[in-house]
């Protein structure tokens, strides 16, 4: 898919943010007593900690409260920087990680000729974060991805797997829309987008809450393959 391509594509799509960055500015800081136990993204952050040089670059997408992972990845002596669609959870983010910075956008801003341009990075993160999107854009946000690393830059992402695109559900009592798919046609995705998966791991997931239902989350470990 070439820069125009993807341009043509998101021209084509215009995604509906209606609502999204709505819900997270009104959660805040109770998505973490939601979603405790981050271990899953903790371990695919010490695979990063673990294969890049200090200081590199590492973009963390669609990053909320920034805890946990600005936070490891800054304390690990990295370059952080963090972007989510909520002001709140930027502000929450700069609160808790003052040694990265942040800025309020939109993940689309950063595709290729997009209106944003925060250069290049040896890493990105994106957990949780790409699931808001509808399917149709999320092979465009990998591009994207593609188009912020270096050649060989690493990519760690986490998904809950489930067959749906752009489906309404109640969340900490709001309603936001996600996507997801089963497990095969999500390493079909990131591969086809140009990645290598390197490790994949798994968990049974329940929220410390009641409205959120027990989910399988799935953890990506890539490199950028051209
Ligand atoms: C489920 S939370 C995950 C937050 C964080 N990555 C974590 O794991 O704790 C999803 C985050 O993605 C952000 N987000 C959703 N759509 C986005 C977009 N189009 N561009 C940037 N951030 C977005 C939301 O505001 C929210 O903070």
């Amino acid at each position: 898919m070439t820069n125009s391509d993807i341009e043509a594509a998101y021209q084509k799509l215009r995604p509906d943010r209606a609502g999204q960055a709505e819900a997270f500015d009104a959660i805040g800081d109770r998505y973490d007593e939601a979603f405790p136990h981050k271990e899953g993204q903790l371990s695919a952050g010490e695979w990063l900690t673990g294969a890049l040089r200090p200081g590199s670059r590492v973009l963390d997408l669609g990053c909320g409260t920034g805890v946990p992972t600005s936070l490891q990845l800054a304390d690990a002596g990295f370059d952080v920087v963090g972007v989510d669609l909520s002001r709140r959870m930027v502000e929450l983010a700069g609160g808790y990680v003052p040694a990265a910075t942040f800025h309020r956008l939109d993940l689309a801003e950063l595709r290729p000729g997009g209106p944003r341009d925060l250069g290049r990075f040896d890493a990105v993160a994106a957990f949780f974060s790409l699931l808001m999107l509808p399917r149709a854009e999320i092979p465009l946000a990998l591009r994207t991805v593609h188009h912020l690393l270096v050649p060989g830059g690493l990519f760690v992402l986490s998904m809950v797997e489930a067959d749906v695109d752009d489906f309404r559900i109640p969340f900490l009592g709001h309603t936001i829309r996600v996507s997801g798919y089963l497990r095969d046609d999500l390493r079909r995705v990131i591969e086809t987008a140009g990645f290598e998966i390197v490790r994949e791991d798994s968990y049974t997931y329940a929220p410390a809450i009641a409205d959120v239902p027990p989910e399988e989350q799935v953890f990506l470990c890539c490199r950028r393959r051209d």
